[in-house]
């Protein structure tokens, strides 16, 4: 049987996966491509670290440039991280004839473009699997299966390390950051959580689903990223009692005559019926709303080793399919309309806003008032006594321009009674 060979930068938690899963399903993948899928050469940083997968020793060299020229390899996997040196590594490799395999989300998000370009010049394929929500198979969905459809929004709980803190607040009623230094004890946060909790990891997953869904590139620095560590204990109990679990989520939405769209990142109520309500813990998952299809929900673990490991394999037997009949670069860069993005300050939303304020007459009325006077129309409204003479009031708004909830929150944290405005989060359909 013919075999391709294949050259991997990084054997770290995603290399070693995908490494384990052709070692461990190397007959049935074999016939499923019709040739051998052979690892010839792995880079990494340190020769002598020990490794989660045994691999010959002799597979393994310290310089990239070991893999990326030798003739022989037709497809390399980038699972190194980051954007440089991994950029400089994938153009370089598409210069040498490699058909490329990345589960890089961030060189994607940042410097993708040209990689893509590129790879589709020289004909080559370059897939990207692994580079959003980990094992789900949401980019081939949307770039092969869903194509008749004209893809009005995109949905996600694209971050398993927030989703798993915000299940772990709803679930014992704890603080942001208890749960964040229980979650690093654990291992399921890093050390230092910012690209996770600030909300840059779902940035740079939402701008690669957005490019794909929408036909049209989308930077990075584009896309407004609000976190979680403004969530409180509190928020999470409040909303419970309103029927609404609070999430992550990473949206991205094309106008109805598409041809602009808008793309966030931000801590959103969700009603308990709606489909992402229920993703707990570090699992993910993927809303699409087609025209055609309607709702597409796509569920599954975002990382690990093994289930993104079966995104990169997954991407190396369709690339080792397209060696084989000589049709690799089939699907290239499908960014070819320029979509204006529009700003969140056009966006309309309901929200829900708590407020602290001293337990007197007339408080309400004049907050209220505020509201009315700035176009914010109030869906409802509950008020709770607390300990020493304060009362907390929480509203749910209509559809408002974030705007002029801007205003509104601006005069209102102004008014002698009000003691603080506890949180402003924007309530999900
Ligand atoms: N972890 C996940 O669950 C997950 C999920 C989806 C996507 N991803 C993405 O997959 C990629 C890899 O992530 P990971 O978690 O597997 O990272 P990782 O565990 O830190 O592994 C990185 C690997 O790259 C090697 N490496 C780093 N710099 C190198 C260089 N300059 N030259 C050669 N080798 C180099 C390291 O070598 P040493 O081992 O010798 O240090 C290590 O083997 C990232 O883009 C990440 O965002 C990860």
């Amino acid at each position: 049987m013919r075999e391709i060979k294949i050259g991997v930068l990084g054997l770290g938690v995603v290399g070693s996966g995908a490494v384990r899963i052709l070692q461990e399903n190397a007959d049935a993948i074999a016939q499923r491509v019709g040739a051998k899928l052979v690892v010839k050469k792995i880079a990494v940083r340190s020769l002598d670290k020990p490794r989660a997968v045994s691999v010959d020793r002799a597979l393994l060299t310290d310089d990239p440039y070991e893999v990326i020229n030798d003739p022989e390899i037709e497809i390399l996997a980038e699972l190194i991280g980051g954007v440089e040196p991994a950029h400089e590594y994938v153009m370089r490799a598409i210069e040498s004839g490699k058909n490329i395999i990345t589960a890089n989300k961030e060189m994607m998000a940042k410097a993708g473009h040209d990689l893509m370009e590129a790879a589709g010049a020289a004909k080559k394929d370059f897939f990207l699997e692994g580079s959003v929500a980990g094992g789900i198979p949401i980019v081939a969905a949307m770039k092969e299966s869903l194509t008749g459809n004209q893809i009005r929004e995109v949905m996600g709980i694209v971050n398993g390390t927030t989703n798993y803190i915000l299940t772990k607040m709803t679930e014992e009623g704890a603080a942001f950051a208890d749960v964040l230094a229980e979650a690093q004890a654990h291992g399921y946060a890093e050390s230092d959580p910012t690209s996770d909790v600030d909300g840059f990891d779902a940035q740079y997953k939402i701008a690669i689903l957005a490019s794909i869904a929408f036909n049209s590139r989308v930077h990075v620095e584009d896309i407004s990223a609000e976190g979680i560590r403004g969530i409180e204990a509190r928020d999470i109990i409040v909303a419970r009692e309103l029927g609404y679990r609070i999430k992550l989520v990473a949206v991205a939405e094309q106008s109805a005559n598409g041809k602009s769209m808008q793309v966030r990142v931000h801590p959103a109520l969700l009603p308990l019926k709606h489909p992402l309500a229920t993703v707990d813990d570090v699992f993910n998952a993927v809303l699409v709303r087609g025209d055609a299809v309607g709702d597409v929900m796509f569920y599954g673990r975002g990382a690990g080793s093994l289930p993104t490991g079966s995104a990169v394999v997954g991407d190396m037997v369709a690339a080792g399919r397209n060696i084989l009949a000589a049709s690799t670069g089939r699907i290239g860069c499908t960014c070819f309309e320029e979509k204006r993005m529009l700003s969140v300050d056009v966006l309309e939303s309901r929200y829900y806003i708590r407020v602290r304020v001293d337990d007197r007459p007339k408080v309400l009325a004049s907050i209220a008032s505020i509201f009315g006077d700035n176009d914010v129309s109030i869906e409802s409204v509950i008020q709770h006594l607390l300990p020493s003479a304060e009362a907390e009031i929480v509203w749910v708004t209509h559809l408002v321009r974030e705007k002029h909830l801007r205003a509104a929150l601006a005069t209102i944290t102004k008014l002698d009674a009000v003691r603080a405005v506890s949180n402003c989060i924007r309530v999900a359909e």
